[in-house]
C-alpha cells in the first residue's frame, strides 16, 4: 500500500513522543511525500531507524504508523526516508515576515516552533540583527531537524513566540551554516574500546603537569598562529610537553581534502578537536590555532576533550584587515576569495571563553605572558624537568 497524500516532495512526518519508552506505534502528521509498508525510515534528530510494518492515514493527514521493532526516543522527531533526510542543526537563519523590535531580539525568552517542535532560541550577533530587523540567526537549545524553506515549505517554516505569544513567522535558511548531520553520525559498528594501562596520573607524574587543550579561536590575522608558536617555545623551554596544531599546517595534510564551505570548516574542526583531545590524553598541552568560526563546532571540540580551555584571540575585523599579513582580506574584498570569515562568512564570538587575549591592544609579549600565567595556574606550575 502506498499513499501519495499530501503531495510530492520528500517524506516528512512530524511526530511527538511523550516519554522515553520502547515504542512500536506512533502517530503524527504527514507533511509531504509518500510512504509504503516495508519502507526504512529515519527519526531525526535522534537518527534512529525503523521499518514500517503498517500505517493508516486519516483525515487532515493524521497518520498512525507501526514499526517492525521498537524505537526508543522522546520529544519531537521528523520522520523521513533514509536517503532523503532533513538538515540537522542548532543554528540557522530566519527570514522574518514581521520585523522584530530591539527588545524582542535581545530577549532571553524567545522560542521557535517548527512543525510540532517548540524550542528556546537566542539571537546570534544581535547587533547585525538590529541593523536589518528582517533576518535573524538563531541558536537553538538543542539540535533540531529542519529543511530549508526553499526546499520544503512545510518543514522550513517557523513561528516565533515570546511569552507564549506569536510575534512573527519566518522562513528557514542555512546560508553560511553547515548541516551537522554528518558530524553527529557514528557509522562504524562492532567496535569496542581498549583500555590503556598507562594512566593519566602516570603521565602527569612523568611530565609534571596535566594534559589539556588550549583552543585558540579568532579571525584570520588576529594573531592565533603567532601566539601559538611563541607559547609553544616558551612552554617547551620551561619543560612542558606541548605541541601546536595550526590551521594552515593541518590543512596541508590531515585536512588537505577540505575547503572553506560551512560543511568543510565544521569537519575541519571536528577532526582537529579529536586530534587535540588525543594529544591532551597523551599528556601534552595541545595548542590549536584555528579560526573555528562556529560555536557548535567549538562546543563539539570541547566535548571531545577531557580538559578544554577556550582562548579567544580578540582583535576587531578592522585591525585584522589592516594587518592583512597574507593579503587575503584585500583579495576577499575584491571577491576573489569566497566564504571569507568576517567578510562573506560568519564568525560567532565565543560566549564564555576561559580566557580572552586582546591582541588588538596588547603586544605579542604581553599576550604570551597572559596565556603563560593562565597555563601555570591551570596545568600545574613549571615542572622540574631534566635538561631545562
Ligand atoms: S577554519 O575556519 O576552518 O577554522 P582554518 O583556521 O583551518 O579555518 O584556516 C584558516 C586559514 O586559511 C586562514 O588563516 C587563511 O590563511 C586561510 N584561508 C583561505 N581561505 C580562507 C577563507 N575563505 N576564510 C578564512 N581563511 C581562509
Amino acid at each position: 500500500m502506498t499513499t501519495t497524500a499530501p503531495g510530492p516532495g520528500p517524506l516528512r512526518i512530524a511526530i511527538q513522543i511523550p516519554a522515553y519508552s520502547p515504542t512500536l506505534d506512533l502517530s503524527g502528521e504527514l507533511l509531504s511525500g509518500e510512504i509504503k509498508v516495508g519502507d526504512r525510515v529515519l527519526f531525526s534528530p535522534d537518527n534512529q531507524a525503523g521499518v514500517v510494518s503498517e500505517f493508516e492515514l486519516s483525515a487532515e493527514n493524521r497518520i498512525n504508523l507501526s514499526l517492525t521493532s521498537p524505537i526508543h526516543l522522546a520529544g519531537s522527531a521528523l520522520v523521513s526516508h533514509e536517503d532523503d533526510v532533513p538538515v540537522q542543526t542548532d543554528v540557522f537563519l530566519i527570514k522574518l515576515d514581521t520585523p522584530l523590535s530591539k527588545d524582542q531580539i535581545l530577549s532571553e525568552d524567545l522560542e521557535v516552533r517548527i512543525c510540532t517542535n517548540q524550542i528556546s532560541v537566542s539571537v546570534v550577533a544581535p547587533d547585525e540583527a538590529l541593523n536589518t530587523h528582517k533576518e535573524i540567526t538563531v541558536r537553538c537549545a538543542a539540535v533540531v531537524a529542519v529543511d530549508e524553506y526553499d526546499d520544503l515549505a512545510a518543514t522550513g517554516s517557523c513561528e516565533l513566540f515570546l511569552d507564549g505569544i506569536e510575534i512573527s513567522r519566518g522562513q528557514i535558511n542555512m546560508k553560511g551554516y553547515a548541516d551537522q548531520r554528518q558530524l553527529r553520525t557514528v557509522r562504524a559498528t562492532n567496535i569496542t574500546r581498549v583500555n590503556h594501562r598507562v594512566t593519566d596520573e602516570d603521565r602527569r607524574n612523568r611530565f609534571g603537569h596535566t594534559g589539556g587543550v588550549l583552543w585558540l579561536t579568532g579571525l584570520s590575522g588576529s594573531g592565533k598562529s603567532t601566539l601559538a608558536v611563541e607559547l609553544e617555545t616558551e612552554l617547551f623551554n620551561r619543560g612542558y610537553q606541548v605541541y601546536v596544531l595550526d590551521g594552515d599546517n593541518i590543512r596541508h595534510g590531515l585536512n588537505a581534502n577540505l575547503g572553506f564551505s560551512p560543511e568543510d570548516r565544521s569537519e575541519n574542526i571536528r577532526r582537529v578537536g579529536e586530534v587535540a583531545a588525543l594529544f591532551a590524553r597523551a599528556g601534552f598541552i595541545a595548542i590549536s590555532a584555528f579560526i573555528s568560526p562556529y560555536q557548535s563546532d567549538r562546543e563539539r571540540a570541547r566535548a571531545a576533550a577531557d580538559d578544554f580551555h577556550e582562548v579567544f584571540v580578540s582583535a576587531d575585523l578592522g585591525v585584522c584587515e589592516n594587518r592583512d599579513p597574507k593579503g587575503l582580506y584585500a583579495k576577499a574584498r575584491k571577491g576573489e576569495i569566497p566564504d571569507f570569515t568576517g567578510i562573506s562568512a560568519p564568525y560567532e564570538l565565543p560566549e564564555k571563553p576561559e580566557l580572552t587575549v586582546d591582541t588588538g591592544n596588547l603586544s605579542v609579549e604581553q599576550s604570551v605572558q597572559a596565556v603563560l600565567e593562565y597555563v601555570t595556574a591551570n596545568f600545574g606550575a613549571t615542572p622540574e624537568h631534566p635538561g631545562v
